[in-house]
């Protein structure tokens, strides 16, 4: 049994359910180019990174443009998904995941996030969860997307803890490939069939608890 010193936490899907937000702005952005985009679609772009979700879509609605308009798209949609999470309070912090990283900071377990959002300081900061976190490494300080695992051995490397001594949390199945290709265990947070390569799966922290950390 290894001797755990961090876990790694994924934000979306984890920490807070941030993508009904993301769908209401895909949506919309759907219903402007004049096509369905629907809660099944929007499965699809869990934990994927904004531009290659943008191209998802667009491959859904059958519509080709030029580089340029994607980014302008790509900028449309992420100031309405902002409009929205400005509107973030602490009571969206899913259930258990506070007192989960309280017992966790008793016990001298570093905190760490892995995320792919770049949004994911305001997110943190309207959540009120900024403090709780020994390292940040976000969509911002990475250059590949997961099942690349670069964000989370930023985040080994940023607390200065071995990858094997880590455990990422993900409700993502490139999210939990990319904890196991860092050669990190992983919890998976959600369906236990789409997850089954993670160590184990709980629906949520209320599951959770230190003694599970150990396995
Ligand atoms: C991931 C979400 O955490 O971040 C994806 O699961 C999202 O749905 C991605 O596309 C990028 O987020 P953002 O906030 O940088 O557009
Ligand atoms: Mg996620």
């Amino acid at each position: 049994m290894t001797e755990i010193k961090a876990c790694i936490f994924d934000l979306d899907g984890v920490v807070v359910d941030t993508a009904k937000y993301h769908f209401i702005a895909w949506k919309q952005l759907a219903d402007k180019l004049g096509f369905e985009f629907t809660e099944e679609h929007n499965e699809l772009l869990k934990g994927v990174s904004r531009m290659r979700s943008l191209d998802i879509l667009l491959e859904i609605g059958k519509v080709e443009i030029s580089q340029e308009e994607k980014e302008r798209l790509a900028a449309e949609k992420n100031d309405l998904y902002i409009s929205l999470i400005l509107k973030m309070t602490p009571e969206e912090i899913l259930p258990g995941v506070e007192d989960f990283f309280k017992s966790l900071q008793q016990n001298n377990i570093k905190i760490a996030l892995g995320s792919a959002s770049k949004n994911a300081p305001l997110i943190l900061e309207r959540i009120n969860l900024t403090h709780y976190f020994d390292a940040i490494v976000d969509g911002n300080s990475i250059d590949k997307a997961k099942p690349d695992p670069e964000v989370f051995l930023k985040g080994a490397e940023y607390l200065g803890v071995d990858p094997v001594q880590c455990v990422v949390f993900e409700d993502a199945i490139a999210g939990v490939e990319a904890a196991i290709n860092g050669g990190m265990k992983c919890i998976g947070v959600g369906d236990a069939n789409t997850l089954n390569h993670a160590d184990f799966v709980i629906s949520g922290f209320n599951e959770m608890s230190l003694e599970r950390l150990a396995f």
